[in-house]
């Protein structure tokens, strides 16, 4: 049975900041977030943003191209370490938001940055089961990465969803069985219950992905019955990482090529990697999302057309779990990922300067405990908290 992504939706904030402008403001060279760290802009959360409005824009998109009407929708799950309630799932709100009907199963999934996949390998088992004939599962990975100015992790931030459509028959990409799996305990990256921004032990945290890349590569090989092969990545025509920015995706291809036994780890960079960056560039880390987005990246922006070609794809989340599995493009996947439209909607993005960055950051804090004033209903819109009640306004459909 072929089972994958049937439809993708990608929402982003309103506005975003330019690191440059930022690195000027902290008194750091420019080529350090540029080059250094891989980064450009950074998308910024508008008060009357958040993780449901952002999952519940992208699921909407998810629907709405792929032709699904929300009846045949038969499992939602929304992937997030940022959620807006400690007991109701940001999911019930989307559920509501999107009008999907009663007779589904709808919950919230938590592992950091890989609760997404968690989610989506769940819904993949679900639908090779058989557990939902006719129907298809709606998983969403929504996030605002946060960890508060000033710090080392700031230019890392951004925020957005991406919603992933789950069926037989897909007509984006089919997601193979293998799934090469490595999980420990660790304390590279958390958010205590009483703090809004994350914590991070940042060099850690970057040797603690490259540990669980090679955990989960090798296992993969493993089960696919070549635990030696050299050069076995050959075999995929690009490869999709998790993006906490741009630089870490070079040092995962780096270790990767290297296990692979490949003199020269960083040669096949441009061709099988870079692609994937261009929208990360734009919007940051993502978290839950952000392998995704760089795999709607990868397939917009690759030299040679993927459809096709199989893609091997990297999901990291701290603390920690990661798993590397693969897919085959399906043909018509390229048309479908360009409806999506993100290049021309990310330049029609506000351009914020540091201090109005800096206010929105700050005006964050008190959010979850007061109405908020501005609402354009051109999108989903958080509208505030009224009698601890958070409450949304949807667009007209
Ligand atoms: P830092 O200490 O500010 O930066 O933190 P640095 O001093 O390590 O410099 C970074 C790079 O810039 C270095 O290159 C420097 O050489 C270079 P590298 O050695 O890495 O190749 N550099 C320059 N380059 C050009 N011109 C210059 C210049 N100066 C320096 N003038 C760090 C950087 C990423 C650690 C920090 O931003 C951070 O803590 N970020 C958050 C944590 C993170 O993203 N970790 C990634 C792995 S964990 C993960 O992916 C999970 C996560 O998504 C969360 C989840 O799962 O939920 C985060």
């Amino acid at each position: 049975m072929r089972v994958g992504l049937d439809g993708i939706g990608v929402s982003f904030p309103k506005a975003f900041i330019d690191l440059g402008l930022l690195a000027e403001a902290r008194g750091v060279p420019p080529g350090k977030y540029r080059e250094g760290i891989g980064v450009r802009r950074m998308a910024v959360a508008a008060p009357d943003e958040d993780t449901v409005t952002l999952a519940a824009q992208a699921g909407r998109e998810a629907l709405r191209l792929s032709g699904t009407s929300p009846e045949e929708v038969g499992l939602l799950v929304v992937g997030t370490e940022t959620g807006v309630d400690h007991s109701k799932p940001v999911a019930s709100f989307v559920q509501g938001l999107l009008g999907l009907g009663t007779r589904c199963r709808v919950f919230e999934t938590k592992h950091a940055c890989y609760g997404g996949t968690a989610a989506l390998q769940m819904a993949l088992d679900g639908v090779r089961a058989g557990r939902m004939p006719g129907r298809k599962a709606l998983v969403i990975c929504s996030d605002i990465a946060r960890y508060g100015l000033g710090t080392a992790g700031e230019p890392t931030q951004g925020a957005g969803a991406v919603a992933l459509l789950v069926s037989e028959n897909p007509r984006i990409l089919n997601v193979e069985p293998h799934s090469g799996l490595h999980a420990t305990d660790v304390h590279d990256f958390w958010r205590p219950l009483y703090s809004k921004d994350a914590l991070v032990d940042g060099h850690y945290s970057v040797q603690c992905y490259l540990d669980a890349l090679t955990g989960a590569y090798r296992h993969y090989k493993e089960l696919c019955g070549e635990p030696g092969a050299p050069g076995f990545s050959d075999r995929f025509a690009a490869l999709a990482y998790h993006v906490p920015y741009g630089k870490m995706a070079r040092k995962a291809h780096r270790q990767l090529r290297t296990l692979d036994g490949d003199a020269q780890p960083d040669a096949s960079f441009e061709r099988l990697v870079a692609p994937s960056l261009r929208f990360s560039e734009e919007i940051g880390n993502i978290y839950t999302g952000s392998m995704y987005l760089a795999l709607t990246s990868l397939l917009a922006h690759a030299e040679a057309s993927l459809e096709g070609q199989r893609v091997g794809l990297f999901s990291y989340g701290s603390g920690c779990c990661a798993e590397f599995f693969a897919g085959r493009v399906v043909p018509g996947a390229l048309a479908r990922v360009n409806a999506l439209q993100v290049a021309q909607r990310l330049e029609q993005r506000e351009a914020l300067d540091v201090p109005a960055y800096e206010s929105i950051m700050r005006a964050r804090e008190g959010l979850d405990e007061r109405p908020v004033q501005s609402v354009a209903p051109d999108a989903f819109r958080f509208r505030g908290v009224e009698a601890h009640r958070r409450t949304y306004v949807a667009p007209p459909t």
